[in-house]
Parts: structure tokens; sequence; C-alpha cells
């Protein structure tokens, strides 16, 4: 799978994207930013910080993104991470090629992302990822390449650990903001949540105005916790403008996924992201996604719905999202729109 030029060589077609989809950096805004909340009153033994909870739900509101800081998982579990997932994309690329595969029903899977244009052709983005579970998490050992085999295994499992709990604690403030008790969330997702993990590389590109790290999209779980290296790429969509998200150091990138709009009838985003590309320094980033188990029943929360609030969306088994998503590869914008009820003729 050797797909990727070196930086002074110019970009191969199959990764330059028609004029209408390229990123204009020059438009991108920098003076604005997602919302950076501070999480140290809000650890397991701390009573709850009804200021946090309002931050979080402000931020869910407006942005369906923000970072957070102080929020008790260990730098050295973090480090160990990204340490991890750089020596795997740094192994000659011929180790990590039977891992490649274009079947997403594979649930360990190395693939390149790409977005289908006019005439049903596919540009690649500038861009691997790697694909595995993550419950039950020593279920993918014997796919990882031998070399990083045990160093891999190691960190990941104590950061799925830390990140499993991370995540119940941000699903409960989550729940608390929108009024509900604090489980409840988490119960929407049921009993072995379809969890998964996903690292991203991100190499230098010689073009970056041509191509994307990838392509504009929104995540189809319920919440996404995500590390990224100090390369900055990541980028949000707000009321139609791109703005960056800044790399800050000992933080996590946290975005609600679809699941989370649908639940909240809407009140809370799951908003357009996309990683652009630049010519200097590789970029990594694991996500740890959270989502239902694919046979729970989604839809609006009952106690947010009246009739001021309809239903925005009908109720559908989560395994009939994900076939949607994988029908929708290649495009992928109009997920949630697929499960909508209209209201237009009342
Ligand atoms: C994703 C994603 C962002 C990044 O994996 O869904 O949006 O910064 N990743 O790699
Ligand atoms: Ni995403």
């Amino acid at each position: 799978m050797k797909s990727f030029q070196l930086a002074n060589e110019s970009c191969p077609n199959k990764f330059i994207l028609p004029e209408s989809k390229r990123p204009n950096l020059s438009e991108v805004e920098s003076l604005d930013s997602i919302p950076i909340i501070d999480l140290s009153y809000c650890h397991d033994s701390s009573p709850l910080s009804l200021e946090v909870v309002h931050k979080i739900s402000k931020a869910c509101e407006e942005f369906g993104f923000f970072q957070i800081v102080n929020h008790g998982v260990p730098q050295q579990v973090c480090y160990k991470m990204m340490k991890a997932i750089t020596d795997f994309y740094e192994l000659p690329s011929e180790e990590r090629e039977s891992l490649y595969s274009t079947d997403h029903t594979k649930s360990v899977r190395l693939f390149n992302y790409y977005l289908k244009v006019e005439g049903g052709e596919k540009v690649k983005c500038w861009s691997e990822c790697f694909a595995h579970p993550w419950y039950p998490n020593d279920d993918f050992i014997s796919f990882l390449p031998e070399q990083i085999r045990t160093q891999y295994m190691e960190a990941f499992s104590e950061y799925a650990k830390e990140i499993g709990s991370l995540g119940s604690r941000l699903l409960g403030l989550i729940s608390i903001g929108l009024g509900l008790e604090e489980d409840c969330l988490l119960k929407k997702l049921g009993e072995q949540p379809r969890q998964r993990a996903q690292s991203n590389f991100y190499p230098p590109c010689p073009d970056p105005e041509l191509t994307m790290g990838l392509t504009e999209h929104t995540d189809l779980n319920a919440l996404t916790v995500l590390l990224q290296s100090q390369v900055s790429g990541l980028q949000v969509n707000k009321n139609g403008k791109w703005i960056s998200v800044p790399f800050i150091p000992n933080a996590f990138v946290i975005n609600l996924a679809d699941q989370i709009q649908v639940l909240s009838n809407g009140r809370y985003k799951s908003v357009f992201h996309r990683v652009v590309t630049n010519n200097l320094n590789q970029r990594l980033s694991m996500a740890m996604f959270f989502g239902p188990n694919p046979n729970m029943i989604i839809g609006p929360i009952q106690e947010l719905i009246d009739e001021e609030h309809p239903p925005k969306y009908r109720k559908y088994c989560f395994s009939e999202f994900l076939k949607e998503f994988f029908n929708q590869e290649g495009t992928r914008t109009m997920l949630k729109e697929a499960f909508e009820i209209s209201h237009d003729n009342k």
C-alpha cells in the first residue's frame, strides 16, 4: 500500500479533489475556536459542578465540539497510546499491508477514506486509518504486526480503560445538561455498546490546497473522544465557516455524534468537521467512538418531546442506521436526514 509520495514530489491524481471540494485554506476562521472546559471539579470523587454542566451544555448546543482539560486521564497513558500508534505507522508499509481492506464488515482493518465525485470516481483522502474493536478489547491482538503487538496492547488496554470511564462521565454530564437522569444516555447505548477505536495518520502533503486528510463528515456514533498529536489540522464547521481546533497539551477533543443529535431531538448538534493536510509535519490522532449496541432502538428521548418540540426523527434500530451509513460510503452527508420526520404539511 505505497500510496503517499514524498513531500517534494507532486500530488498524485487519485488524491486531487475537484475544485468545489477543495479546502480553501485562506478562508479558515482563525480567531474563533471551540470552547475549552476544565473538568477539575468533575472527577468521580468530586461533587457535581453545575457550572461545568452548563458550559458543556452550551458547547453542545452551539458547537457540538469542545476540548477538555484536567480530565483525570494520566498524561503518561495518553503519551504511551500516541507512541504506540506512531510506531504502528512508522513500520515499513509492507508490515501493515495484510491489514489493509476495503471490506467494511471486517472489524479490524486499515483503510483509506475516499470521496465519491461526479461520475462515481473515488478520490482518496490523504490519510491512513486503522480501526479496531474496543469491547471486548483482547479480540484483535493477533491482527497486529508482531513487532509492536505487546507494546500496542499494553498501551491500548490502559488507554481504553481510562477513556471508557471518561466517556461514561461525559455522557452523564451531557444527560444532566439535557435535564435527564445522569445515566440516561448511557442506558440508551445498551449493554455492550458499540465501542470502536480508530487511529488516523496524515503524512505531510505536497499540496494541501488540493487534498483533504478527511473530507467533511459527521461522526455516526454517539460521542467521540479524540487525542491529537501536536500538529493541527482538524476543523469544525460553525455557521458555514470552518474553524481550526488548536492543539492543547493534555487535552481531549470531544464531539457529539449523530446518535446524540437524534436522542436529544436536535437540541445538541453532531456537526460537520474535516481534517486538512499540511506540507511540513505528519499528524496523528486517536479517536475513541462510543455508540449504541446495534440492537438498540434509537429515537428522540420521550422527556424531550412536547407540543413545542415534536419528534424530528423516527425511531430506528441502530443496525439500520449503520446500514445507511455504509450505503452512503464516499458521500456521507445525509445520514441523520434519512431518519427525519417531515412536519411540512401541518
Ligand atoms: C474521525 C475524525 C479527526 C482527526 O476520525 O472521525 O474526525 O483529527 N478525526 O483525526
Ligand atoms: Ni470525525
